[in-house]
């Protein structure tokens, strides 16, 4: 009589009972699942599973070691053709049982995973699982369409994924769907903390008669991760989790050329105008940091508020905060449940501590908290300062950090203030306000006047150091596949040696002395160093001498490229008649570069032709795909519109061989440039004069100044400066493999994506030297989610 009265929500607890029941019947200890059987090692170190809520053993699992994983490669391998042999719909057909099969016991998976994660029952059953099942229901399809689809590519082999405690079986699903799918065969690692709902999945293969050695299960904590990561029998490894163990894996994987994708951390800002609907808004923000506890890698955690409304949107957060309930996860009235564990919670304490110090005022509601379990309540920071921890770091907690903002390009500022750039939601009744600033975020995802929304069909992943890689959608497809043909012939590339001066060297004949300048904003240069080299003919007489850079010019390329953004928001359209009229002139000069060529190379006249009619083809190509590689439009469940756009990276260095040095270079630099990214181009280091002679044809065909720099010098120290570079976001290596590794090396600090040849010769004049593949590894998908129609 009293809740009526009051109309509070009594307890509405869930029944543990299947997922005890199904614990049970294996006395609560698990073991692996490698090649079809389940191994319980006698000798292997044993970790307790614990329900964070409650601190009751769950069960009790094994630790894998380099034995086990090595077991697991053998037999993946060896399953591997058969798996990609099966014809789609063999494979659509294992996918369709997984589907099924999740979905008929999602009641027991949802209880399984509240246990396990301490997160809501109403999350697991009607977020986790449903999406967990779409995903194998959306890659069933993706298994019965691949090869009609992508008919010129195959699988990548065998996959190693590890994935983090916040959505166990969702993270599962996001990975081993599409991989499954497209015929490659999977090492999962779940988290230690939350192991179970992918033993159960592992189970739920050998039930469908999934084959042998295609999905294993490797249990285990971040050692287990780092072996697996270092096992060297990898094609692929996907991770997702913090950022500090994705920019490890970049470092261990530096040394060979397992393909990596990695979704890392984030601070995504959560952005309100004073035109929104700040009801809306209010209950967004509940789903943007209140969901599964704030342990979301998207969670909108940093609240953007335009000062004229700040106070009012606070009140009423704080009003809707209040009515939070915070409790045992299996209570379907429960809205916020417990943290993963002691040491997560502590953490978010400490984190929490510290931006109280560093100035934040904090405010939680008058609720009462459990008294075991890992609970923190809902709390919000207000005042943040940007440079304070909690509008910075990563918190995985249940806080929102507040900040104002006064005008749009000011919102835009603080939003892109940091390292990360997974999402961002913009919430403004004015359509426009809000489009126009969806394109300017630094975020893999923008959800437009909603959050926190995710579909199979749609791509996920970050810009920055959130990481590279899609998951989801035909982004996330492309992931697990590769070309069948590339360009890359398997030969290893070899520098050529380059003469310097000695004492008996005679420079100037009856020639003017002269000497080529680097091209910096625009500009011609000369080298800071004040240090030239010769360049030689094959003949033997002086072509010329060059510039050879140092970390000055470099720095002040790098400069002139990140002040030249307006060539990255250029139309397509404005792109291609660039590259066209570049062709044009790139042909006016046809005569002297074919001469040129036989000059420093020592080809005959027809090899010359060949080569400088090739280039101006491959500017054809580019000029032609500048206006047409566009994105896709998903169309989720949801009933919202997610129109990806394909966005150049940014600024990126281009390291170039020595082969083929007119159209090497022009095919590493033009897809770099028809995706809209300004460039710092190192040219072949033995015939740079040939670039040299392109930078008149670059003065005369309208691209704009500092989007094309030019520095000549050596690759290694080229690469030393430019991968360690703060300010860059990709280098492409077509060098040696030592130079490839050294560059992965550098790369990890600020984790720009690095790509390129893999220290092989490159066969420039097939087909596959040009293309859709070189567009999509200068730039990264952007969803943006729009709420349309009803
Ligand atoms: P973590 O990054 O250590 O764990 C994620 C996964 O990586 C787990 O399976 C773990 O066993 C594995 N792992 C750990 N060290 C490894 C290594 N050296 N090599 C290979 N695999 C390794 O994350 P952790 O420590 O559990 O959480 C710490 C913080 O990381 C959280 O507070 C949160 O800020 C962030 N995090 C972010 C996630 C995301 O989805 N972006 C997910 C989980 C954590």
């Amino acid at each position: 009589m009293t809740l009526f009265q009051k109309l509070d929500y009594g307890p509405a607890p869930e029944s543990d009972q299947p997922a005890q029941q199904w614990l049970e019947s294996h006395h609560r200890s698990f073991g692996f699942y490698l090649n079809g059987n389940w191994e319980l090692p006698k000798d292997a170190e044993l970790f307790s599973v614990e329900n964070p809520a409650t601190g009751e053993q769950l069960a009790t699992c094994r630790q894998a070691g380099s034995r086990e994983i090595a077991q697991a490669l053998s037999g993946a391998r060896e399953a591997q053709p058969k798996w990609e042999k099966l014809t789609g719909h063999q494979r659509a057909k294992y996918l369709y049982a997984l589907a099924r099969e999740m979905q008929q016991h999602s009641r027991v998976l949802s209880v399984l995973e509240t246990l396990d994660n301490g997160k809501p029952f109403r999350e697991s059953r009607d977020i986790d699982i449903p999406l967990a099942v779409r995903h194998f229901y959306h890659h069933a399809g993706w298994a019965q369409l691949v090869e009609e689809e992508y008919p010129q590519h195959v699988a990548t082999g065998v996959v190693g994924q590890i994935i983090p405690w916040n959505f166990p079986l969702l993270m599962l699903a996001w990975k081993v769907a599409p991989a499954l799918a497209c015929g490659n065969t999977v090492l999962l690692k779940p988290a230690e903390q939350t192991p179970l709902t992918a033993i159960w999945f592992a189970e739920c293969c050998h039930r469908i008669g999934l084959p042998a050695g295609v999905f294993q299960l490797l249990t285990g904590d971040g050692r287990t991760g780092e072996e697996l990561v270092c096992s060297n029998g990898l094609d692929k490894i996907a991770f997702t989790g913090s950022t500090s163990v994705g920019k490890r894996i970049r470092e261990l994987t530096a040394d060979s050329d397992c393909k990596l994708t990695l979704e890392l951390g984030g601070k995504s800002p959560f952005i309100v105008f004073e035109d929104a609907d700040l009801d809306a808004a209010v209950e967004g923000v509940v789903d943007a940091i209140w969901l599964n506890q704030g342990e979301v890698c998207c969670a909108g955690s940093r609240l953007l508020l335009q000062e004229s409304i700040a106070e009012k949107m606070v009140g009423k957060l704080q009003q809707r905060m209040k009515q939070l309930r915070v409790g045992n996860p299996l209570d379907k009235a429960i809205d916020i449940g417990s943290l993963v564990s002691k040491v997560q919670l502590e953490r978010v304490k400490r984190m929490t501590t510290e931006g109280a110090e560093n100035g934040a005022t904090l405010w939680q509601p008058q609720i009462s908290l459990p008294e075991t379990g890992c609970f923190f309540a809902p709390t919000l920071a207000i005042d943040v300062d940007p440079s304070s921890v909690l509008a910075q770091e990563e918190i995985f907690g249940p806080i929102a950090a507040t900040m104002t903002f006064r005008t749009p390009s000011e919102a835009l500022e603080l939003a892109n203030n940091t390292i990360y750039g997974l999402a961002g939601s913009v919430w403004s009744e004015n359509i426009n306000q809000a489009l126009h600033l969806a394109p300017s975020l630094q975020a893999g995802v923008v959800w437009v006047n909603c959050t926190n929304q995710f579909d199979a069909a749609c791509g996920f992943g970050g810009y920055r150091e959130s990481g590279f890689g899609r998951e989801g959608g035909r982004e996330g497809l492309l992931e697990y596949i590769k070309p069948k043909v590339t360009a890359f012939t398997g030969k290893k590339l070899k520098r050529l040696d380059v003469q310097g001066l000695s004492h008996t060297t005679r420079l100037v004949g009856s020639e003017i002395h002269r000497t080529a300048k680097f091209f910096i904003a625009g500009k011609q240069a000369r080298p800071d160093g004040g240090t030239v080299r010769p360049v030689w003919n094959k003949d033997g007489s002086l072509a010329g001498t060059v510039g050879q850079g140092n970390r000055k010019d470099l720095r002040n390329a790098v400069e002139a490229a990140q002040k030249t953004s307006s060539w990255s928001k250029s139309s397509g359209h404005l792109r291609a008649q660039i590259l066209f009229y570049f062709a044009e002139n790139l042909s006016l000069r046809r005569q002297e570069l074919e001469t040129r060529l036989q000059q420093l190379l020592g080809c005959k006249s027809n090899e010359a032709q060949q080569e400088v009619d090739s280039s101006i083809q491959r500017c054809f190509h580019y000029a032609a795909w500048a206006d047409k590689f566009e994105g896709v439009l998903h169309q989720p469940p949801q009933g919202l519109l997610v129109p990806v756009l394909n966005e150049p990276l940014g600024v990126i260095g281009l390291i170039c061989p020595d082969e083929n040095p007119l159209l090497s270079f022009l095919s590493i630099l033009l897809p770099s440039l028809a995706a809209g990214n300004r460039s710092i181009v190192i040219p072949s280091h033995s015939y740079p004069l040939i670039a040299n002679d392109l930078i008149q044809v670059m003065e005369t065909s309208d691209l704009p100044a500092g989007a094309v720099n030019l520095i000549s010098g050596n690759p290694a120290e080229m690469i030393q400066t430019l991968a360690a570079h703060e300010d860059l976001d990709g280098i492409w290596v077509f060098g040696t493999a030592e130079e490839v590794r050294h560059a992965k090396h550098l790369s990890t600090s600020n984790l720009k994506r690095v790509w390129g040849n893999e220290g092989q010769v490159v066969d420039w004049y097939s087909p596959a030297a040009q293309g859709r593949e070189w567009l999509r590894q200068a730039s990264q998908s952007k969803n943006i989610w729009i709420p349309f129609g009803e």
